[in-house]
């Protein structure tokens, strides 16, 4: 069984604007993926495409309109508060800006320690050892632990982040462009980081970002978002070697990593269909197509 199941899901915004006619944005439309224990799965798409609410909605932080999102089997839009708190530690996020996540004014060592205070674990004693455990686990030494995320640089505010996340031992991380305010260098110090985690730490990555190379080098199957849709889906190898979608082919060759012989993406992508059903065009790879 899966350890992450979405099936069918929708979420809908309606847009009240001033003096202009009200629309409905339909930011993910029928989106279903599945994450394995221990798997690294990315969403990739360009801006807008829905990957951020995508993740909102597996993190609970906003309500689905449609579909099912289940957790070891488990439906999260019927737990109980109590199997929701269970949840709410398996399940944890790392943002773009680690401001989401950490408390500007609050000690970065007390930014760490307060979901095992929230979920009341350990003693002060013990909890002070797990947070510089934690510390330890990302890279940072333990004099960072009276610092003000404003004292730290991006990159150390993201390890922190991490470290946070980390703390109540989670099956499954959901990463949101987590290197994207990052300058590059620093960024693969953090991917590198992230990639150690998973294999030490056995965690699902929930890896989303709009840039095809991370999701090249973090993932190991990869759906491929565009305007709520996913339009292809299979082992990140094969959608590298062999991209069936024409938006999938014309995302890769802007990012110049087009496969031998490409083609006018552009003009294929023109005529492509987004509504076509996903159908499997090879053993585990899936397309509208
Ligand atoms: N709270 C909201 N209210 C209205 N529209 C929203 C809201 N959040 C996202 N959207 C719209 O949903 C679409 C998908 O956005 P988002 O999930 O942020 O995409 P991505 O993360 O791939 O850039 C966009 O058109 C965006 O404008
Ligand atoms: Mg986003």
């Amino acid at each position: 069984m899966p350890l992450l199941e979405v099936e069918g899901l929708v979420k809908r915004f309606v847009q009240r604007r001033p003096l202009r006619p009200t629309v409905e944005v339909h930011a993910v439309n029928d989106v279903s993926f599945t994450v394995g224990e221990g798997e690294s799965f990315g969403l990739v798409g360009e801006s807008g495409s829905g990957k951020t609410t995508a993740a909102r909605c597996i993190l609970r932080l906003t309500t689905p309109t449609a579909g099912e999102i289940r957790f070891d089997g488990e439906a999260i839009g019927s737990m109980s508060r109590h199997r929701l708190r269970t949840l709410r530690r398996a399940i944890q996020p790392v943002f773009q800006d680690p401001y989401e996540s950490l408390n500007p004014r609050l000690p970065v060592g007390e930014s760490v320690a307060e979901p095992l205070v929230v979920h009341r674990i350990g003693t002060a004693a013990n909890r002070q050892a797990r947070v510089e455990e934690l510390l330890h686990q990302v890279g940072l030494d333990p004099t960072h632990l009276g610092r003000l995320p404003g004292e730290l640089s991006g990159g150390q505010r993201q390890r922190i982040a991490l470290a946070r996340a980390l703390a109540l031992g989670p099956r499954l991380v959901v990463l949101d462009e987590p290197v994207s305010a990052l300058d590059a260098s620093v960024g693969a110090q953090i991917v590198n980081l992230l990639m150690r985690l998973q294999r030490d730490l056995g965690l699902a990555l929930l890896f989303i970002t709009h840039d095809l190379r991370l999701v090249r080098h973090m993932t190991a199957r990869v759906a491929v978002m565009r305007a709520g849709r996913i339009v292809e889906t299979a082992a990140t190898p094969a959608v590298f070697a062999a991209p069936r979608h024409p938006y999938t082919r014309a995302l890769l060759a802007t990012a110049g990593m087009s496969s031998a012989d490409g083609g006018d993406a552009s003009e294929e992508l023109e005529s492509s269909e987004d509504m076509a059903p996903l159908r499997e065009v090879a053993s585990g790879h899936w397309a509208r197509v």
